[in-house]
């Protein structure tokens, strides 16, 4: 029996749209095969927001949102407020937001390796071979979001506040404690809890959480220590939990391991409705041009489908279908210059794929 639900289709700026239809066109392809009926409503989000109403995330596109059952989102940002530090209004004001309406507290972005494509990491070979970590990162305290947060009116000072309470960290550090059960069992608190009160109140919220789950084995490590842990040895990690700013410096490194950020999903869960997005920007130098890769979107909605509709089943029909896609070749010019296939043939490809092996399976 097919499952009926309503998606939110934020796509954003820059290579968004693109990559977005995509993942889109395989979720059709998915309802196909399975006889589900999803219903896809648009909304803006970001500097289209901010062109088409001023505002980058508008009422409508929230209330859309709270009326779903789950969001797929593309990418914000648009280089004509990057380097404008005095525009009133920027497009990452509207992520943000969007956060923390929609109480999105972690953020969680897996990090994964094909064998196919080990060649194209910067790092050695034998070392990223067996990498396959998760980061909860939090996402809506620290720094992005403590008061006091401004420039000086004199223009000669400003501050930015890190605030945590005990709550925000123990809500997402249960999710992260049972992630790592149904892992190997492994936690990594990555903080600097040598320096920032706010750290040391993560670790000691950590070390009163850890009896209550015998089965995994818990570790502290200083940011700095890990953002060098994770170039030497990454496949020492399985789940790494940590505060927002952190969490959004360690994924951006993490995410080249596999040899392109355009291979890495991310899901945002809280309160309620939760969000996909893969975790790459909006790239605005490739915009319109049918050469970003879509993969990570795609592998977005398969985090979607199974996070938020339990179809386990179709989920990994996608994660198969990519993997089919990189050992045969057809991959977007950020995995083969040689001789890249467009954003679309990336997404047609898939697409069968998906058809093909669930015919097949059904014939079985
Ligand atoms: C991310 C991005 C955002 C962040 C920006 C665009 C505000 O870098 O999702 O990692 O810093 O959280
Ligand atoms: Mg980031």
């Amino acid at each position: 029996m097919g499952i009926e639900k309503k998606i939110a289709v934020l796509p954003g700026d820059g290579i968004g749209p693109e990559v977005t239809q995509e993942a889109v066109k395989v979720l059709r392809g998915i309802e196909e095969a399975f006889g589900h009926s999803f219903t896809l409503t648009y909304g803006d989000v970001g500097a289209i927001a901010i062109d088409n109403s001023g505002d980058p995330f508008p009422t409508e596109s929230e209330d859309l949102c709270k009326n779903s059952d789950a969001i797929l989102f593309g990418a914000i940002g648009d280089p004509k407020y990057d380097n404008d530090p005095s525009a009133k209004v920027r497009p990452e004001e509207g992520l943000l937001r969007m956060r923390k309406v929609l109480g999105l507290f972690a953020n969680i972005r897996p990090v994964q390796t094909y064998e196919q494509l080990l060649e194209k990491s910067p790092l050695k070979k034998e070392n990223v071979r067996n990498v396959d970590f998760t980061v909860y990162r939090e996402l809506t305290g620290g720094i992005y979001f403590g008061k006091p947060s401004h420039i000086s009116e004199d223009g000669t000072s400003a501050v930015d506040t890190c605030l945590y309470s005990k709550e925000e960290i123990v809500r997402i550090a249960k999710l992260a404690f049972e992630a790592a059960g149904r892992r190997s069992g492994k936690l990594t608190l990555v903080d600097k809890a040598n320096v920032l009160s706010t750290s040391k109140l993560w670790r000691k919220t950590i070390q009163d959480l850890k009896d209550d789950y015998p089965e995994v084995k818990v570790d502290y490590i200083f940011v700095d220590n890990a953002a060098m842990q994770i170039i030497l040895n990454p496949s020492q990690f399985d789940v790494i939990l940590t505060e927002n700013m952190f969490g959004d410096i360690i994924t951006d490194e993490a995410s080249v391991i596999s040899g392109s950020i355009g291979l890495m999903p991310s899901a945002s869960v809280g309160e309620s409705v939760a969000l996909y997005e893969p975790i790459h920007g909006s790239y605005p130098q490739a915009k319109g041009k049918n050469t970003a890769n879509p993969m990570a979107s795609i592998l977005s909605l398969a985090m979607l489908l199974e996070n938020s509709f339990g179809l386990s089943e179709e989920s990994n029909l996608i994660n198969k279908a990519i993997e089919t896609a990189i050992s045969e070749g057809v991959m977007t010019e950020d995995l083969d210059p040689q001789d890249p296939k467009s954003t679309s043939e990336v997404g047609d490809f898939i697409t069968d794929m998906i058809r093909k092996n669930q015919l097949e399976q059904q014939e079985n």
